[in-house]
């Protein structure tokens, strides 16, 4: 498999939650990885706490929604790193409502996250991975990856949750599609898709209280953060002529 060692990783929505463990388990495996979130309290303090010390890596905060967010995000890491190797597109939102409750301002903040915000990463990511020379320091890996996190509440419609599951189901038809326009030009675009994991966006989504701990029995029926993490981290070693497009995670056990 490709060793990760030095390779240059963003990882959007890495304050907290999923997008946290894979920054954490990128950096153990001895990448530098580029922080990003709205919040730069919260980022910072992830910061502290990455494997390989603060200085290996980059905190930055910005909105994935806008463009020239995006744009700054590559330009600083890249003056930072020198290079991007993988991008993984995390940053996600959504609500737990019925869909004759939900407002457009609703609509449109989950949207703009969870889609439009791929959208412009992969859309701006392409050519800049088409001029980067394949990093030959390590184990050859891809010109560049794009893992973008998407959800299982893709595979059945899930009450409540009808913006959040439509937005997931564009972001894996966006991702697969792109994914067969680089193909042959040493680029990978993977779709990851978790199913419930314990986090506060989780505990939105199910209408239950941020920053509760799940009881033991729950627990057992949803994944952690690291779980999912170091799928992600399967997916970014995996040889340079095996891509996986599209993976799913859930927990084994269904027993509550
Ligand atoms: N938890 C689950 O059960 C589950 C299951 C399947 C898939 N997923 C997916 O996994 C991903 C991570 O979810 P999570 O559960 O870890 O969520 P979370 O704990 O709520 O974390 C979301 C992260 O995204 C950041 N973020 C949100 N909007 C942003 C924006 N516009 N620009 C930049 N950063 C933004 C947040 O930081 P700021 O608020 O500071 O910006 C935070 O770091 C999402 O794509 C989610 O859909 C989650």
């Amino acid at each position: 498999m490709i060793s990760l060692e030095n390779k240059a990783v963003v990882v959007t929505g890495a304050s907290r939650g999923i997008g946290l463990a894979i920054a954490g388990a990128f950096a153990a495996e001895g990448a530098r990885v580029a922080l990003i979130a709205r919040s730069k309290p919260a980022l910072d303090a992830a910061l502290k706490r990455l494997p390989g010390g603060k200085d290996r890596h980059l905190a930055l905060k910005a909105d994935i929604r806008k463009q020239s967010d995006i744009k700054r995000i590559i330009s600083q890491t890249r003056k930072r790193f020198r290079r991007i190797d993988i991008w993984v597109n995390n940053a996600g939102v959504g609500t737990h409502r019925p869909i004759t409750e939900t407002t457009d301002r609703e609509y449109n903040i989950i949207m703009d996250t969870n889609v439009r915000g791929v959208f412009y990463s992969m859309r701006l990511l392409i050519p800049f991975f088409r001029k980067q020379k394949v990093d030959t320091d390590g184990t050859r890996g891809p010109r560049g990856q794009i893992i973008n996190i998407s959800s299982s509440v893709t595979r059945v419609g899930v009450a409540n949750l009808a913006v959040y599951a439509a937005s997931k189901g564009a972001l894996n038809l966006l991702s697969e599609s792109v994914a067969n326009e680089v193909r042959n030009e040493g680029i990978k675009v993977s779709v990851f898709s978790p199913a419930s994991t314990d986090t506060n966006l989780m505990r939105n989504l199910s209408k239950k209280k941020p920053n509760r701990p799940l009881s033991p029995s729950k627990a057992s029926v949803k994944l952690t953060p690291l779980e999912v993490a170091e799928g992600v981290l399967f997916l970014a070693k995996q040889n340079m002529n095996a891509w996986t497009s599209f993976a799913d995670i859930r927990p084994l056990s269904v027993r509550r």
